[in-house]
């Protein structure tokens, strides 16, 4: 039986644009999970700091928009640099944001306009180790456990509200790269579902999954 079209749920995803500085998997592997049928979100514009991100070859093969604004352009004028972005942003319609190793501080003029439409993910769990080198900072203080966290941005640098963590195991012949690498698998699980939770505000609701890949332990909790 045909449903009629009237009938069908809309399906309206949130047009997303997605901030990189660097490599980009966490970009791909929120591109990747925007392509899953009624995702809510379709990305739009993956915007990068610098022309030299590797991550714009990986989105132009996928057939996204990209666009470099180049922060040095601007001198130290970082408003004139976020005005800049707004336009882009502006002008693919843009409605919520993912900072997917974006390596700028954001004034409060854009954060502000952006205000609980804009996420990051952030290598450590929050509030450890906000800022740089997390994985170095975990090992020197001997933690046991350390991964990721998705969180709205605010003001503060890493201090927003967690929409959800990763955790994974910290061996004892660790160094900053193995642990960066066992955190990076986990992210990309955990990117994805909190970028869904956000755009669907659906907070409220909560899962636990534990990874069932031995090389890559990791816990997940997100709503
Ligand atoms: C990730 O570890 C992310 O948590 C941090 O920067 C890194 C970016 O990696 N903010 P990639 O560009 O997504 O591969």
């Amino acid at each position: 039986m045909n449903v009629p079209v009237n009938d069908l749920p809309e399906y309206n995803p949130t047009r997303l644009a997605i901030f990189i500085s660097g490599t980009g998997s966490n970009m791909e592997a929120l591109l990747e999970a925007c392509e899953e049928d009624d995702y809510p979100a379709k990305p739009v514009l993956v915007l990068a700091n610098k022309a030299s991100a590797g991550g714009l070859e990986k989105a132009k093969a996928r057939g996204i928009q990209t666009v470099v604004v180049d922060h040095k352009v601007f001198g130290g004028d970082r408003e004139a640099f976020e005005h800049a972005i707004q336009a882009e942003l502006e002008k693919h319609d843009v409605e919520f944001i993912a900072l997917a190793g974006f390596m700028r501080v954001l004034t409060p003029w854009f954060i502000g306009k952006w205000e609980g439409k804009m996420i990051n993910i952030h290598p450590s769990l929050l509030p450890s180790f906000p800022g740089l080198h997390t994985h170095q900072r975990a090992i020197a203080a001997k933690c046991r456990l350390h991964g990721c966290s998705v969180h709205y941005v605010t003001a503060g640098v890493d201090e927003g509200p967690i929409i959800g963590q990763a955790a994974v195991p910290i061996f004892p012949d660790d160094t900053p790269d193995t642990l960066a690498a066992r955190v990076l698998v986990a992210e990309h699980k955990l990117y994805p579902a909190c970028l869904e939770a956000a755009v669907s505000d659906d907070q409220n609701s909560s899962y636990v999954q534990m990874s069932d890949d031995p090389d890559a332990p990791f816990i997940i909790s997100a709503p």
